[in-house]
Parts: C-alpha cells; structure tokens; sequence
C-alpha cells in the first residue's frame, strides 16, 4: 500500500541570485527531528554570519512533486547542504526515501552538477553495520555526478554525542563559506554554539469553562483516507495478550489494532507507526518538575501560525487547547537523554545560580566530556535530569520547544496479513524493561503502553492509539512456489507470522506452495517460545516444510538461528541457489550481522569459492532481492 502523500510545492523563486543574494538550501532526511533541528540550527547560523546569503531549509518530500522536478530545481542550485540520517538496514529516513531512490538508483548520468557546491552531514549510530551510508552514498554520488564538495563528510554518530560531531563539522564550514558569501562589513564572526539560542512557544492559558474539551481537537482526523505519520489514524485495541508463559520473567505482548471502516489497509510485510502515550507514573513525575497543575489547559503557537514554518526553528505546535496532562502524555520526550540545548534552556531559567552554571558547564564545550559520561553515558532521562536541578522549570512555551523533544512514533513489523485478517493490525511486542545505569528502571514507552492497552475484549472503554502503515519491500516472492527461508529470532517473527497467514490463505485458494524454512530463536521452550502452537499449526498444514528452533538457555551452551543453518547448510543452499528467497528479521547489531556471516560462510562452504566470491554471491543475492532484512 503505498499511501499517496500530499504534496505542497510553493511556487519560489529559483534564482541563484535572489535581491542581490546568494541562495543556499539546506535539506534535511529526518525521521526523529535531530536532522531537520540540525538544518534549522545550520541555516540560522548561516543567516546570522553572512549578509548575502538568502537560506531555505527544505524537507527533501517537499522539494519536488515529482523526479523530473528534482533534476530542474536541482540544476538551479549553487549552494546546497544535506542534512541526512541513516536508519534500520541503511535505509534513508521516509522523507528522503523518494529523493534518495532518484537519487542514485537513477539512469547513468553524465556530470550534471557542475554548478553546485555542496556539504553533506550524515546522522547515524555506530553500533550499525551500515553507519551513515545514506550520508555516505548521497556525498559521493554528488561528487560523482559533477558537484564540488565544499567540507568533508560529516559522519554524526549518535551512538556518542552527536551534538558535538555537528558542532566540530561546522567549524569546517565556516572558513569555506567565508569564501564564499562574506562582505567586508559582515562582523559575526564568532561562532555561536549550536544551542544558543532558546526557542519559546507563545502560550495560551485557556478557561477551561468557556474552552470546548480538547477531545475534538485531537491531532488525528480520523476521515481522511491517505494516512501518514502527519495523519495518523486513532483506532482501537481490539485484542492484547501475553505471549511469554508465566515462568519467564519479561513480556512480549501481542496486540490487534482494529482497522475496520477507518480505510487504511496494509500488505503482509508492511510496518505500522504507532503514537503511544507516556505511562501516568511519567507524566506525573513531569507535572511535578515543571511545577504546574496537571488539569491547566493551554495552547501553542508560533508567531507564523501555519504548523509547517519551514525555516523556523520551532517544530509545529501540537494541536490544542489540552490539558498540561494530555500534552505530557502525548507530546513530550521526556525519558531519553536531553540534548544539550535542552540544558541551556534549563539553565536559562534555573534560579538556583550553582544550578545554571553547572547546567551551562554541561552544554558547554569545556563540559563535552562531563556530557558524555553523566548524561549520556549514564542515560540520563530528561526527568532524572530535571530532578537534579529542582530550581529549574522553565515555562510550558520554553518545555515543549525547547527542553522535550516531540514523542516520535515507534515503528513496528506488523505480525499478520491482511488476507487473513483485513480488519486487524497485529502487532508482536517485546517490553523495553531494564535498569539503567543510575538505577533507574527504565521502561520503553510504547510497549509499556502495549502492555497496560486495556482491550475491546474486556473493556469497551478500550485504549485507542493513532496509527498509520508504513510501506516496506519485505515481501514474499510473487510466486508461492519459490522456495523461502525465513530467519526470525524472538520478535523477529513478527513479519514471518504474517508470511505464513498469507500462504494458508494462498493454500486454502488451491495454489501450490513452494517449500518455506522458518529459524526461530528464543531462550527456553518452557518461557519464550512466543506463538508457538501457531507455528506447529503451519508445520501440520505444511506452510511451513520444517520449523527449526534454537534455544538459547536450555543447553550449557548457546544455540542461535545461525548455528542450525550451518547444520543445515546443504538443504539451506541448495533452496536459496534453486531461486530461493532468503529473509532475516530482527535485532541489526548482533543477530543480523551474525547471520549474515555465516550465510558468507555457508556460501563459501557450499559453492566452494573463497571469501571474495562468497561475498559477490551474497551482493548478487541482495542486488536481485532476494536477500531482504527488515532488521532495527
Ligand atoms: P540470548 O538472549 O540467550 O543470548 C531472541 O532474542 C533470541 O535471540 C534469544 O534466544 C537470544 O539469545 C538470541 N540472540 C542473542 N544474540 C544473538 C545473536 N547475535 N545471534 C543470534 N541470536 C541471538
């Protein structure tokens, strides 16, 4: 399902020149904020240093209602940045998806480009095999394709503190632009660091006698048939169960989101995006950090009302007028580690001065090692931090700007097909529990919100969250009589569970299935082994030829997925060289790599090469697609 997104391209001037200026553009490729914040902070510095320059910060979905659009504009440009992050499997985030595809899997092109200067900073983690390969592949492709690189690729890694990589590339920008764009009388010269300024919402308290309840005004119009994370869609939990047994110690819970008569409609493989709220134990530990009452009703707004102020620095205000208690439940960030502009502003308005200045010390570049370890080294979550400094509760306008970043949606496989279930969403989840270095208990909030959903089942008061579908390529073969492997540890069988639905239902229609391999891997059969009377069901009706399970605490030692398809290898190859399609799901950092090399392994084994043409089969494989990870 690829839901069409409604594009709204002003009509703007395409100059290079524009009142004697030169123009500049910066893109962003965003998925949490950090990147688009980043472009933001990076154009305002720019206006501020350099007279001549005319800034736009520009989200890459936005540049272009089509692809020819991005090869005229782009011809039009002289100046550009990319600010670009790298998600999952080294996917482009969902707004630079289409301009990425253009981008570089585009016909061959001769040098095009030659006008343009450029910049690229990539966001992305280290912990990940593909580190910034979106920022990487974008920064060649432009040198490829004629433009001249101005600095040196930026490779953020959030894994550290990506603040500080953004602040160290932007120090290389400076003396290129400088070059470039500065007048003789142009004096701001120093640079002002990334979290200077604070942003502030105008705030607007509400009678709550006289004020419609917020209820009507929720963010998600429901009506509207394109769905997208702007448009979510708020439906019901209709089904919420444990899968784990009562001798294991953590949960995973299934859920079914009830889809009928809201339009959405999904493929088996598709992913759904779900706006979970903060659990109340959050929320109240907020409310009494910022010193407020929980039932105050209020409303933000910029100075330019329109929600999208492209080139503002604010993110658009969420809609109101809302309790101080549905904006913290909904809105607020507030169990990751604050940025170090979150800091400032909480230094600005600490009126404790040895708190202020501790806070400042922190932001500053003197305390970047002290930031590192207390904060992000310790995963401080912003509350933990609030606590620290009691003196400091900055005003509402300044928290939801500045101080907590926007509760993001989380992204989950979605477990079930919709042949099988065209009304539901399934969704497997495991509980993000565990204590963080400071002792604190730290709780995943969307599956701690999974966990306590109260469903239509037991309650017709039932939770209800905003959703919409997120379309993936992790897709069955179009034909089922290709053989399949799949390879799915723990909650790595969500997609796999949707998959099979989708071949008893192909069966059930007479169509002949081709053999399918499933590799689960859990803990211990008497506690994890999550749908498991589910998975014998497919063997029985041989959807699946053979079910192979690695318990990882039964035995003295550690059996993972990987080690039975090496005990496989010979009937594990010769399905995936007889046009077999081969499909991983779950955690990238350890599971995935891990397989990923014994697949190399058994391909050398199997085909009987070295290790350079093992790895040309494996590259074949994924070029075809059939090689395919949905991996996080
Ligand atoms: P473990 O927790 O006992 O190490 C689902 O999470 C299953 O995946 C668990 O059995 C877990 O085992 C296992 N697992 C952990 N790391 C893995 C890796 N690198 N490769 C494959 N399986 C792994």
């Amino acid at each position: 399902v690829v839901v069409p997104k409604a594009v709204s391209v002003e009509p703007e001037e395409e100059e290079v020149e524009v009142d004697g200026k030169t123009k500049l553009t910066v893109f962003f490729g965003t998925q949490t904020g950090t990147a688009e914040g980043f472009a933001k902070a990076l154009a305002e510095e720019i206006k501020a240093r350099y007279e001549k320059a005319s800034v736009k910060v520009v989200d890459l979905d936005d540049y272009a209602a089509d692809d020819d659009q991005y090869e005229e504009k782009l011809k039009k440009e002289s100046l550009v940045f990319f600010m670009v992050a790298t998600y999952g499997d080294g996917e482009p985030t969902d707004n630079a998806a289409r301009f990425y595809k253009w981008f570089t899997e585009g016909k061959e092109r001769e040098p095009w480009l030659q006008q343009l200067t450029y910049g690229v900073f990539g966001l992305g983690n280290r912990q990940y095999e593909h580190f910034n390969k979106i920022g990487q592949v974008i920064d060649e492709q432009l040198s490829g394709q004629g433009a001249k690189r101005l600095v040196p690729l930026g490779l953020g890694d959030d894994d550290q503190c990506i603040e500080d990589d953004f602040s160290a590339w932007r120090e290389l920008v400076w003396p290129e632009l400088d070059q470039i764009l500065r007048n003789d009388d142009d004096v701001n010269t120093v640079s002002t660091p990334y979290t200077a300024a604070i942003l502030e919402y105008r705030v607007v308290i509400h009678d709550p006698a006289t004020t419609t309840t917020e209820e009507k005004n929720l963010n998600m119009a429901n009506g509207n048939v394109s769905y997208d994370i702007h448009h979510p869609c708020r439906v019901n939990v209709a089904v919420q169960r444990e899968l784990h047994k009562p001798e294991s110690d953590r949960s995973c819970i299934h859920l079914e989101f009830d889809i009928s008569g809201t339009g959405i409609i999904y493929e088996t493989g598709d992913h759904v995006g779900v706006y979970a709220e903060n659990c109340d134990e959050t929320i109240e530990e907020a409310v009494k950090l910022l010193g407020q009452p929980s039932d105050l009703l209020f409303s933000i707004h910029t100075d330019k009302d329109d929600g999208t102020s492209l080139g503002g620095s604010l993110p658009p205000p969420f809609p109101g007028p809302c309790t101080l208690y549905t904006a913290l439940a909904r809105y607020a960030d507030v169990l990751n580690p604050p940025r170090k502009a979150a800091l400032v502003a909480l230094a600005a308005h600490a009126t404790e001065p040895s708190e202020a200045e501790r806070l400042k010390f922190l932001s500053s570049p003197q305390g970047k090692d002290e930031y590192s370890q207390w904060v992000v080294g310790s995963q401080r979550s912003l509350l933990e931090v609030m606590t620290e400094f009691p003196s400091a509760k900055p005003p509402l306008g300044v928290f939801f700007a500045a101080v907590a970043p926007r509760l993001q949606p989380r992204y989950y496989s979605i477990s079930s097909s919709p042949r099988y279930a065209s009304d539901r969403v399934h969704v497997t989840s495991a509980l993000v529990y565990g204590v963080s270095p400071t002792g604190r208990i730290h709780k995943g909030v969307c599956s701690t919100w999974m966990k306590n959903a109260v469903s239509l089942e037991k309650c017709r008061d039932c939770s209800r969250a905003p959703i919409f579908i997120r379309p993936s390529n992790f897709k069955l073969p179009a034909d089922p009589s290709i053989p399949i492997i799949m390879v799915g540890p723990g909650t790595g069988l969500a997609p796999f569970r949707g998959f099979l639905q989708e071949r008893l239902a192909l069966k059930e229609d007479g169509i002949q299935l081709g053999p399918a391999l499933l590799f689960f891997g859990c803990r211990n059969r008497q506690m994890d082994f999550i749908y498991e009377n589910e998975l014998n069901n497919f063997v029985e009706q041989s959807v699946i030829s053979e079910l192979i399970v690695a318990f990882s605490r039964e035995g003295p030692q550690k059996e993972y997925v990987q080690h039975k398809m090496m005990e496989k290898a010979v009937q594990f190859w010769s399905l995936i060289s007889n046009k077999g399609y081969l499909y991983v799901c779950g955690d990238a950092k350890g599971m995935a790599r891990d397989v990923h090399r014994t697949l190399h392994t058994i391909v050398q084994e199997q085909e009987n090469v070295d290790s350079s043409k093992a790895e040309a089969i494996v590259k074949k494989l994924q070029m075809d697609g059939r090689y395919l990870r949905d991996v996080w």
